[in-house]
């Protein structure tokens, strides 16, 4: 069964852009309930750590590097079937191939700095969600 749960993060270049409020509102405007929300900045071990799965990608250092470059918005969001629901939401990974009216079309700048993270599935949803938050931080 899936879950009701994702975790979620507004990356670096759009925090500097001041994409921050527009893309929260936009998440709740989606029926999205955010139950955790903490701005903070990863070091770039967090980074490594974080993204563990990439590790040998060609874009693993560039991805960590910029991840760890600035302050992020960490959420967990609360919908029915989040993980799918929220993907869907969020558009393609790459930017210029996502979906008219997606978060990473109108926020996003290239398939690195893509404005948001979504979880890919429900395990990795609670593995993030984690690795931001307590139990105690999500409500
Ligand atoms: P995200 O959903 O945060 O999960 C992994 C990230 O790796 C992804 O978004 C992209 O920002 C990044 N990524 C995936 N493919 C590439 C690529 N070819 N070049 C640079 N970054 C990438």
């Amino acid at each position: 069964m899936s879950g009701n749960r994702t975790y979620t993060m507004i990356k670096p270049t759009a925090m500097r852009k001041g994409y921050m409020a527009p893309i929260m509102n936009k998440i709740v405007e989606g029926g999205f309930k955010i139950i955790a929300a903490k701005m903070t900045q990863l070091s770039k071990a967090e980074a490594e750590a974080f993204y563990g799965i990439h590790r040998g990608r060609p874009f693993f250092e560039e991805l960590t590097s910029f991840m760890s470059s600035g302050p992020i918005m960490a959420m967990v969001i609360e919908k029915e079937n989040a993980v799918e629901a929220y993907r869907n939401y969020i558009g393609s990974t790459n930017p210029a191939e996502a979906a008219e009216g997606t978060i990473r079309k109108m926020y996003g700048t290239n398939i690195g700095e893509n404005a948001i993270h979504g979880s890919d599935s429900d395990e990795n949803a609670k593995i993030e969600m984690s690795f931001f938050f307590t139990g105690r931080e999500m409500f």
